[in-house]
């Protein structure tokens, strides 16, 4: 079990549509997993999709405490998804600052659906589905993009929004500090 390096955008990995996991709780699927979990928490991530680590399978993970980062919003469970399917509740979309390991220093801002409801499997086959809003349903899409080759700066309507952390911060564009996932 390592951490491992994590791809950057212009990487074409990145762009590809990944495959679904067909094995389930066996040895590989816990090693990418494990890898996984590594690795987003030593880059300081809140989620993490395989192909972000070379691994072109349908497994994103993601977890947020509740944070004083963002103090509105409700914790989003310690979850390992794959073969996730997405369905929007209702056609509203909300803006608001995402990052990405992939994409490091550089943050946007990105029109995502307030109200989804997700569904997928375990580590171990088990199928699950969840609703989530906000900030939960953010990341959850974030990830799931990822599956399918998309980056946030192809989600983004204006890209004058698209800067570096630093700057972003200096000039007080954004108040909460977001985090890459
Ligand atoms: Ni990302």
């Amino acid at each position: 079990m390592a951490v491992q390096p994590v791809l950057r955008m212009g990487d074409p990995e990145l762009n590809r549509v990944s495959e679904p996991v067909t094995r389930f709780g066996d040895a590989v699927l816990g090693a990418l997993i494990r890898d996984m979990w590594e690795t987003m928490a030593a880059r300081g991530g809140l989620g993490i999709a395989a192909p972000q680590i070379g691994v072109p399978l349908r497994v994103v993970v993601f977890e947020a405490q509740a944070s004083p980062r963002y103090p509105e919003s409700p914790p989003v469970p310690r979850t390992v998804l794959v073969n996730p399917e997405i369905e929007c509740l209702d056609a509203e979309m909300v803006d608001g600052w995402e990052g990405c390991l992939s994409v490091p220093g550089l943050r946007g801002v990105v029109p995502r659906y307030r109200r989804i409801r997700y569904s997928g499997f375990d580590a171990d086959g088990r199928r699950f589905e969840r609703e989530a809003e906000d900030f939960h349903a953010r990341v959850v899409q974030h990830e799931c993009d990822h599956l399918d080759g998309i980056l946030y700066p192809q989600r983004m309507r204006d890209l004058s929004t698209l800067g570096f952390e630093e700057e972003l911060s200096l000039a007080g564009r954004f108040g909460e500090i977001p985090c890459e996932v």
